[in-house]
């Protein structure tokens, strides 16, 4: 049921700050993460963790992208990332004490089942999966399961089954690095934010008739860029393939500094440039990679913090976000891109919900 909603798409965006606070119902005290909520076995696997392999697919693929981020940087655990395509078919090193992680929405996808198939032969510690359907063949199959539950997600393009993986990935990283390098202190800061993030989710989506109004220059173009750095590139990579499969409008990302080695030659007043730019150490960065791209013709779209200093002109659009604590950037900056990417494709009269030769759940390879 769609509600008063026009697409379950639209209504899966909106949900996320009830689904979020869903995800951590239960799995967060006032300052610490309850880690039996990972399974009566979990303590005794995550004790012996050293590294940490991660294997997904497609939106999935990018949440596992930012926990890599996390936990190298948190928790000071090495982290492996491979979609499962590729990895099911080449000869893999396993480093001794390395946790197998799967990241799915369905739980069926065919080819990070048939990587956790190949992964119970290899000399893996154990397997979790972070899956939001119960007693899917991931869930089954996986030796600790932590269920997402964002509820049943109907639109193709994943949205709030995106958000609550990011959530979860964040308390994974936030037992295992207790036993690394995270202290008490860092994990009561970690978890306070978690306790915001509902709301401050709620305050973003408000920005909804904003976004809207920016997509209307989205929807005669036919080439688009999406920039970010540090755990907001795979915010851009998941914008983009976003926008690219519900509107059709071919959309890459790239890590903005990546820009002078190639991509900056695509630029030019066609190209809309899209940057996520939280107020973090990484600013001034993006913003010598922005400008750059504004003295080659480019139209720059910038979510941005408040604070960050942007001034909407002639070739810059922006919309100010709250500023928020750094480990919520991820989750925050997403959700303005969902709603672009929703309302270009509403605006070029795509099905939204239904996008062409997409499936919702790939059980073939
Ligand atoms: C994109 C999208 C797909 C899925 C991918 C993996 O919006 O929905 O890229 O993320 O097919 O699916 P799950 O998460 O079910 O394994």
């Amino acid at each position: 049921d769609k509600g008063h909603y026009r697409h379950f798409m639209q209504k899966e965006i909106f949900e996320q700050a009830r689904v979020i606070g869903n995800t951590l119902q239960g799995r967060i005290g006032q300052h610490k993460v309850l880690e039996q909520v990972f399974g009566t076995s979990a303590a005794d696997i995550f004790d012996q963790v050293q590294r940490v392999q991660i294997i997904a697919c497609g939106t999935s693929y990018h949440s596992g992208l930012v926990c890599k981020y996390w936990l190298e940087d948190w928790a000071g655990i090495p982290c492996d990332i491979e979609v499962a395509s590729e990895y099911r078919y080449r000869k893999v090193v396993v480093s001794p004490g390395t946790l197998f992680v799967t990241i799915s929405q369905s739980g069926e996808t065919a080819d990070t089942l048939a990587a956790l198939r190949l992964a119970k032969e290899l000399n893996y510690l154990a397997s979790l999966t972070i899956c939001n359907v119960p007693n899917s063949s991931l869930a089954r199959e996986s030796d600790l399961v932590f269920m997402t539950q964002a509820g049943p997600e109907i639109g193709v393009a994943s949205t709030k089954a995106f958000t609550t993986q990011l959530v979860s990935l964040q308390l994974l990283t936030i037992v295992l690095g207790r036993r690394h390098q995270l202290s008490a202190e860092r994990e009561a800061e970690l978890v306070e934010a978690l306790h915001s993030l509902p709301s401050l989710c709620e305050e973003v989506l408000s920005l909804d008739p904003e976004v809207l109004e920016m997509s209307e220059h989205f929807s005669e173009k036919h080439h688009s860029l999406f920039l970010g750095r540090g755990p907001q590139y795979p915010v851009a990579m998941e914008g983009a393939l976003k926008l690219k499969e519900i509107s059709y409008i071919h959309a890459e990302s790239y890590p903005a500094g990546e820009l002078k080695h190639g991509p900056l030659a695509l630029v030019d007043s066609d190209m809309p440039i899209v940057a996520v730019a939280p107020n973090n150490d990484l600013l001034e960065k993006l913003k010598s990679n922005l400008e750059e791209v504004q003295a080659r013709g480019g139209m720059l779209f910038v979510f941005a913090d408040k604070d960050a200093g942007f001034k909407n002109n002639g070739s810059t659009k922006v919309i100010n976000l709250p500023h928020v604590p750094a480990s919520l950037e991820p989750i925050i900056y997403t959700l303005p891109l969902q709603q672009l990417s929703y309302h270009v494709a509403v605006l070029k009269g795509t099905d939204v919900d239904q996008p062409r030769n997409l499936a919702k759940s790939v059980t073939v390879e």
